[in-house]
């Protein structure tokens, strides 16, 4: 069996490998947990047959609050302590552009939620969709703000500053009013509103948390997601202007993604564990084709991982038996909790 590590519990903790699991469709669906996630975060806590813990990190692409928030809300789902230093979502990442961009518009999730994220990560002047319509009615003719959104909003002269950069952190709730606002800014000379730049390619860059087409929820079938709100952008821009529009996105299946990953994953297993050497084995578990499964197998296939970084597919999300998935994991099993034991299995 694998060399472990004592950690204080009685049990040891493997250093040879760990596990990284996407949420929605493998831990979650639609708000409620999927009743085998609880099971398979006991099987990596110890209850076991090998009388093991192991190491374990999430990697979503959702996102709409604080890291902190949503590792209280998931804590509650799996019936155990999530930290957030093991827990990486969309938006993350994002933290590294708050020195890069001064104005920045912040789209998507509820209420003020995502302004508080952006403000967190260091981002000094946070912009919403709901401040340039209290500034302008106009801008959206069939989108007025509520009660609340008015009291919220920061009333300001929009036509004064230059919005350096778009992010969408979480799920757009009104995709005509977004949609306009993020047109209008990448229309815009310099990301000034109420201007028109002749050549349309002088608006700022539009970030996007992640890439997902659709996603699982409580619906038999896949809901569309902010990669469907990116490809709704572009298919306007250009027929709006005839050009391309400047996009990027973040989460998986970016290389990016799985590196930051790396990093957390030798940090926890450092600060909780006192395991402080390179890992043979990441498995991660997945429920996305193009975004899970491709993720994993480019990362462990590019030459910068230095551990293998093994897929394992499970149905209980946006893959549906009887598809064939575009990236072909390594295996595919039921559920979280068969893909734990496969793990394990292969390592003894
Ligand atoms: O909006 C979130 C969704 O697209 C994916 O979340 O946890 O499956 O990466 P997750
Ligand atoms: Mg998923």
């Amino acid at each position: 069996s694998a060399p472990a590590t004592p950690d204080g519990s009685g049990l040891d903790t493997t250093d040879k490998y760990a596990f990284a699991f996407d949420i929605d469709g493998v831990l979650i669906k639609g708000g409620e947990v999927i009743p085998e996630a609880i099971e398979a975060m006991k099987v990596l806590n110890g209850q076991n047959e090998y009388g093991v813990k192991v190491p374990y990190i999430f990697v979503t692409n959702g996102g709409g609050k604080t890291e902190e928030d949503r590792c209280i809300q998931l804590s509650n789902q799996l019936e155990m302590e999530v930290s957030p230093g093991q827990f990486i979502c969309g938006h993350t990442p994002m933290r590294e552009l708050a020195e890069k961009y001064n104005s920045v518009l912040v789209v998507g999730g509820e209420g003020e939620k995502c302004r508080e994220v952006a403000l967190g990560y260091g981002f000094k002047d946070v912009i919403t969709p709901g401040d340039i319509i209290k500034d302008n009615q106009d801008t959206t003719p069939f989108r007025k703000l509520t009660e609340e959104e008015l009291t919220n909003s920061k009333l300001r002269n929009y036509g004064e500053v230059d919005i350096e950069a778009v992010f969408v952190f979480a799920d757009s709730r009104d995709w005509a009013g977004d949609s306009q606002i993020i047109l209008d800014l990448c229309m815009s000379k310099n990301g000034r509103l109420g201007t028109r730049s002749e050549t349309f390619d002088e608006g700022p860059p539009v970030f996007f948390s992640h890439n997902d087409i659709v996603w699982a929820t409580s619906h038999s079938y896949s809901r569309i997601g902010m990669g469907a709100l990116r490809a709704s952008l572009e298919a306007m821009f250009r027929a709006i202007t005839g050009k391309d529009m400047k996009t990027i996105a973040f989460g998986k299946p970016q290389l990016g993604t799985f590196q930051f990953a790396t990093r957390l994953l030798q940090q926890w297993r450092k600060d909780t564990h006192g395991i402080n050497k390179p890992l043979d084995t990441v498995y991660f578990v997945g429920d996305t084709p193009e975004s899970d499964i491709r993720g994993t197998n480019e990362f462990d296939e590019s030459g910068k991982a230095e551990t293998n970084w093994y897929s394992i597919l499970v149905r209980t999300g946006v893959f549906q038996e009887g598809t064939r998935p575009a990236y072909m994991p390594k295996m595919t099993v039921d559920n979280v909790l068969e893909a734990v034991k496969h793990g394990m299995q292969r390592e003894f």
